[in-house]
């Protein structure tokens, strides 16, 4: 059909998911591909009694519109966990509830991004914020991850320019790579944030999920008034609620809320409600503890069966939290060779092409660890490497 849709549909990147979904249908298949938490870990009882409560106490209320900021006693306990936590000055009027922390992507680029902007970014990157960033039709600037942190000097030579609206950046266990900003690389992109006037964008959806329950030095601590900070409940409570937050300077939560009210009025206040009641009434730290260190018993037996079977021929990250591993493969083996001979084992991997802007991750994979349990990652890995040994 003669449809004619808007520019800015055409700069969509090309989705991998498609193919993902086909696979991961598919019981047999063990799947690193995904990115999803645990599903056993999620605290189906507290929830539902909290949903209970609500529902009983207050239901008209929590079932009828609300404002665009968000549930106050819910932002309050947010910029509490930020002073608490982090020793940052945050107040509830600095934060807003979001549908999810993937609505900050879109939201953010809709208040910044003109055609052409420019856009700094890790590459690797988050595949979720170059979809939602593209549709903005920016300029994407990448800067090439390390172990510890964006080039430093490829950043500052990005931030110098000025030619970016934000530099939009993951320093706690980065979704795809795994790797975390070291503290010289925090107040190095905060420092530079402030020198040079550009937003550093941080996406913080992982921070909790340290293994050794250490709070990172957030880059806004350096940043300050250049520093936005997106958080997430998806990996610590539930993703299904679809809950996230954004904290900000109050210029761009003015900007922000025009933006999020044009876009659905306001946030799930049911979701809302129940998380506050929720958080309320449970131990936090003791869950996400919980999480973690399960995710950290799974992130040493990928990691050490990666080094033990594949002797060298992969070179992997190190996570010290989140969800991911990032493998390199060696010379002459393709990642999507490897994630079609993996298929016909049945195990599934994420190539690395789509978590870059430029031509790139042709050579590197992506292996989740939070949705598999010990024994799938031991034949996963077992599967995996009879798949490597094809494609040679
Ligand atoms: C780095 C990063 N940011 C944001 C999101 C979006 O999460 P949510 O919308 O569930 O908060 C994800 C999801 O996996 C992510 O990995």
């Amino acid at each position: 059909m003669p449809y004619h849709f808007a520019d800015r549909m055409a700069y969509a990147p090309e989705s991998f998911l498609g193919t993902l979904f086909a696979v991961s249908g598919d019981p047999d298949i063990i799947s690193f591909a995904g990115g999803l938490p645990s599903s056993e870990l999620i605290d189906t009882k507290g929830i539902t009694e909290a949903t209970r409560v609500v529902l009983e106490e207050d239901g008209s209320e929590a079932l009828q519109y609300s404002t665009t900021d968000g549930y106050l006693p819910l932002r309050e306990y947010i910029a509490k966990r930020y002073r608490q936590r982090y020793g940052l000055s945050a107040t509830a009027d600095e934060i807003r509830i979001v549908n999810g922390s993937q609505q900050n992507l879109d939201l953010l680029a809709k208040i910044f991004l003109n055609p052409g902007d420019g856009v700094g970014l890790e590459a690797p990157g988050y595949l979720g914020s170059i979809e939602a960033f593209s549709l903005y039709q920016p300029t994407f600037c990448p800067v090439p991850l390390t172990e510890t942190g964006p080039d430093p000097n490829f950043l500052e030579k990005t931030m110098r320019e000025k030619t970016c609206r934000f530099f939009y950046g993951i320093p706690n266990f980065q979704n795809p790579s795994g790797t975390s900003y070291s503290d010289e690389a925090r107040r190095h992109a905060g420092l530079l944030a402030r020198e040079t006037g550009t937003i550093f964008y941080e996406d913080d959806a992982f921070g909790e999920l340290a293994f050794d329950g250490r709070a990172r030095i957030p880059v806004k601590k350096y940043a300050r008034e250049y520093g936005i900070i997106s958080g997430s409940f998806s990996k610590i409570v539930a993703p299904g609620l679809r809950c996230g937050w954004i904290y900000a300077p109050s210029e761009i939560i003015a900007q922000f809320d025009i933006a999020k009210q044009s876009a659905d009025l306001h946030s799930n206040f049911l979701s809302q409600k129940i998380l506050h009641r929720y958080l309320t009434t449970t131990d936090l730290d003791q869950h996400v503890r919980r999480v973690a260190s399960v995710y950290e018993r799974n992130c040493r037996l990928m990691g050490d069966l990666i080094d033990d079977i594949f002797g060298g021929d992969l070179i992997r990250t190190h996570p010290e939290g989140g969800m991911f591993i990032w493998a390199t493969l060696p010379k002459g083996i393709d990642a999507r060779d490897l994630f079609e001979a993996g298929v016909k084992e049945q195990v599934a991997i994420m190539p690395g092409m789509p978590f870059y802007v430029e031509d790139g991750g042709h050579d590197a994979i992506r292996l989740n660890f939070s949705n598999a349990c010990e024994d799938e990652i031991s034949e996963g890995m077992i599967r995996l490497k009879t798949a490597f040994d094809r494609c040679r």
